[in-house]
């Protein structure tokens, strides 16, 4: 079996977690791994089994045997990385957000078209089994009409040690790290908001750390909200002419859902992060620079959405 070569780079957090669902697929190869310290490659590579280990990004993108690289990195380092290794005829998977802006977020995909190169930006619930049925679901009409759409994502992170969260030359704050997910859930059921209105709260740092949304739709409204204050219940609620979806928490990574109260469940394979690596490989082994289910015009459109809201709560990120 030809295996796909993979190289992540920026090895923090959520690298750690994809590594162990890439592990879980018979056809992909954790090839290569950069992070800015050589130290911490070699220790990464060791712990993971890669093949190689580089202590810059450059040198990733580079290599010759890299198929695909995983950006890690904080958000405003997307779109250099991505730019970075599509120009070298690499294929991406970008973490959300693609990039910080439209403008960003275009030229990746201007420079993945030009260069004939697959990007997709890492937005792992739209492959999540339990979202995807309650797709199927909605379209077989078993709540009838889907008209309002409740969903958030709060988590108690302002103590936390991680600087990137509300580091403003990092792009931080709630919206852009956490808020992405009820806004892409609002748009994967509604489309594009007609109108968007928001309030906020912002740290010292200038940083979002508490968002609330709402948007209205042609068929319908969403009432989103995000903050890195205080837990919620993280569970979304979907309601149409006919009845109620309720998708478990934590609902983007959720395992099931319930209609009118009747149970459905849907494990996951590995923490779920299997789906989009399976997705890249489709669209790898089929020629294709974009994915069916989460396509460039998709992230165009998320990002479009996330500025609108920024725009209402005045956000706007030192290096923009
Ligand atoms: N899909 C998901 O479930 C999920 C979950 C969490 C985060 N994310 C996304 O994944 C990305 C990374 O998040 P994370 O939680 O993994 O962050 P993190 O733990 O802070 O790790 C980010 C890594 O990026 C590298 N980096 C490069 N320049 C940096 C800088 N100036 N400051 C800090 N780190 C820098 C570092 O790697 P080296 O030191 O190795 O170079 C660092 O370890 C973000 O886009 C975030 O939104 C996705």
């Amino acid at each position: 079996m030809n295996k796909i070569n993979w190289g992540i780079i920026g090895l923090g957090g959520i690298a750690h977690k994809f590594v162990l669902d890439l592990q879980l697929i018979e056809d992909a190869n954790l090839y290569a791994v950069a992070s800015r310290s050589l130290e911490k490659a070699e220790e990464f590579a060791i712990q993971y089994d890669a093949d190689t280990f580089y202590g810059d990004y450059e040198s990733l993108v580079n290599d010759e045997f890299v198929d695909i690289i995983y950006i890690a990195t904080p958000h405003h380092l997307h779109y250099q990385w991505a730019i970075c290794a599509l120009q070298n005829g690499k294929s991406v998977l970008c973490e959300k957000p693609m990039g910080v802006n439209r403008h960003q977020v275009a030229e990746m995909i201007d420079m993945a078209v030009k260069n004939k190169v697959f990007l997709m930006e890492a937005l792992w619930t739209r492959f999540n089994p339990a979202i995807n049925e309650i797709e199927d679901r909605i379209k077989a009409n078993e709540i009838g009409d889907l008209n309002y759409l409740n969903a958030d994502f709060c988590f108690d992170m302002i103590d936390s040690t991680k600087d990137r969260v509300l580091n403003m030359d990092l792009a931080g704050g709630a919206l852009l790290d956490i808020g992405i997910y009820p806004v892409f859930l609002a748009y994967l059921f509604f489309g594009k908001p007609l109108r968007v209105r928001a309030v906020g709260r912002k740290h010292e740092s200038g940083a979002d750390i508490q968002t609330a949304i709402s948007m209205v739709f042609p068929n319908g409204m969403a009432s989103l909200s995000c903050g890195f204050v205080s837990k919620s219940d993280m569970r979304a609620h979907l309601y149409g002419t006919k009845g109620k979806i309720e998708i478990f928490e934590n609902w983007h990574e959720s395992e099931g859902f319930s209609i009118n109260d009747k149970e459905y469940h849907y494990p996951k394979q590995g923490r779920g992060y299997t789906y989009e690596i399976k997705e890249c490989h489709w669209c790898l082994q089929s020629g294709k620079i974009q994915s069916e289910l989460w396509s460039h015009e998709n992230s165009l459109d998320l990002v479009d959405i996330l500025d609108m809201i920024r725009a209402e709560i005045d956000l706007q990120y030192p290096f923009e």
